[in-house]
């Protein structure tokens, strides 16, 4: 069986994120969608707790991702799941960069640990979860970067 983790901040998911995951479904027979702390990343939108609970449901729809949250390595996150593949997007040359030494970091915790790395595609090449804080701010709609339970919940934080 082929296992496969893809790991990310998803804060918030967004289209580009699950195009990636529609994709990664489509190669491995499971896919873990794990989330998790970016050290770099300060100030989150969303906790953890609930940043799993909306891209739980929007992936509800593909049968075989599961998604949860972890709080260190994913080298050993991949192994306690029994994964040898790690899926990342990539929009450009910059993740690109960061993404292959990544790979380097990873495969030196974990020997035999491969990351697979996919392209975005066209129509998502410039979503980053920055770029939707920053469309949020100046009121844009937000069904065509989020999927549907994000852009609701966006729209009942508005509200309240
Ligand atoms: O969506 P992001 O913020 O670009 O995802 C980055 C993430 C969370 C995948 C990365 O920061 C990560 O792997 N963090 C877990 C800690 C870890 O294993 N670090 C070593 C690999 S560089």
């Amino acid at each position: 069986m082929s296992i496969a983790i893809y790991p990310g901040s998803f804060d918030p998911v967004h289209l580009g994120h699950l195009d990636v995951i529609r994709r990664a479904a489509a190669c491995f027979d499971k896919v873990w969608v794990c989330v998790m702390v970016n050290a770099e990343k300060k100030a989150p939108m969303f906790t953890p707790e609930r940043r799993v609970e909306l891209l739980r449901e929007s992936v509800a729809d593909i049968e075989n991702v599961e998604v949860e949250a972890f709080d260190g390595l994913l080298a050993s996150y991949a192994v306690s799941k029994g994964a040898n593949v790690l899926v990342k997007g990539v929009r450009n040359a910059t993740d690109f960069d960061q993404e292959y030494q990544m790979a380097a970091i990873n495969r030196g915790i974990c020997p035999g640990l491969e990351t697979v790395l996919l392209p975005s595609s066209p129509a998502c090449q410039h979503f980053s979860s920055t770029m939707v804080r920053e469309m949020i701010k100046y009121g844009q709609p937000m069904e065509k970067y989020v999927p549907a339970p994000v852009a609701e919940e966006l729209k009942r934080k508005e509200r309240a």
